[in-house]
């Protein structure tokens, strides 16, 4: 009988294991140059609302979440994007054909939530807004206004604003430099996108970002030549 139980738990133990083991998916590792500058990406970014809906690769999605969240600095975990207080308040979550997918910064790997498409639930949840489906992914910044409250109380509002400012520019500008096109979208029902994401208690949504590969004519940014001049 003994035996049996034994057995019995060290299956159960081995399924769980599997289990988690397939819930965890290690990013490719980010790169740290690329064939745009940085001033190119700045004059090419603009929010664009339609999209292909070719995939994005594992690299490509790595490399927008790096942008966002990763550790730059290995001492104090530093990241790419500043932080008050080096709190880190903001989480980062993927929604895509396969699923809903939170960014684990350290070890730079996403943890499944979910193994549904819950892109149409998204537009649901923000008024309508179509583009929301059609792209390939979507990044949604969260956060923990608590942790940041705990330490500058009156000033944490500001301080998580900016904050989310930060992390979805350095998403934008690196869509732009792997050739892609976002837009950052802040109207929608926070209690709904929570219950989407299936998020904690503890967190809210703050930033919905769609990115793609832009369908459209042409991107609305004018070449570098036909700028007005400042003069
Ligand atoms: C805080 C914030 C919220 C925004 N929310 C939305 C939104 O809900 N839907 C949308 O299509 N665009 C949204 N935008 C994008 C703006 O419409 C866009 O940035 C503006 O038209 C300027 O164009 P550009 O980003 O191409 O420079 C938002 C931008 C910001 C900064």
């Amino acid at each position: 009988m003994f035996k049996k139980l034994v057995f019995l738990v060290v299956i159960i133990d081995l399924i769980a294991g599997t289990l988690l083991a397939a819930k965890t998916v290690k990013l490719p590792e980010p790169k740290f140059s690329g064939k745009m500058s940085v001033e190119e990406a700045i004059l090419r970014r603009r929010s664009e609302r339609s999209f292909y809906p070719n995939e994005l690769t594992m690299e490509q999605i790595s490399q927008l979440l790096w942008a966002g969240q990763g550790i730059t600095e290995r001492t104090w975990g530093f990241r790419t994007a500043p932080s008050s207080g080096s709190l880190y308040p903001l989480y980062m979550y993927i929604v895509k054909k396969d699923g809903i997918f939170k960014y684990v910064p350290d070890g730079h790997k996403l943890i499944q939530i979910s193994n549904e498409d819950r892109r149409q639930s998204l537009v649901r949840a923000s008024l309508g807004q179509g583009y929301i489906g059609e792209a390939p992914l979507v990044i949604i910044v969260a956060g923990n206004f608590r942790i940041v409250e705990a330490k500058y109380g009156q000033r944490a509002y500001r301080y998580l604003n900016m904050e989310i400012g930060h992390v979805a520019e350095n998403i934008h500008l690196q869509a732009v430099a792997l050739g892609l096109v976002s837009v950052p979208i802040g109207a929608f029902w926070d209690d709904v996108v929570a219950k989407v994401l299936e998020l904690p208690d503890t967190q809210d949504p703050f930033y919905i970002i769609p990115v793609g590969y832009f369908k459209g004519d042409q991107p609305q940014t004018q070449p570098a030549d036909q700028l007005p001049s400042s003069s």
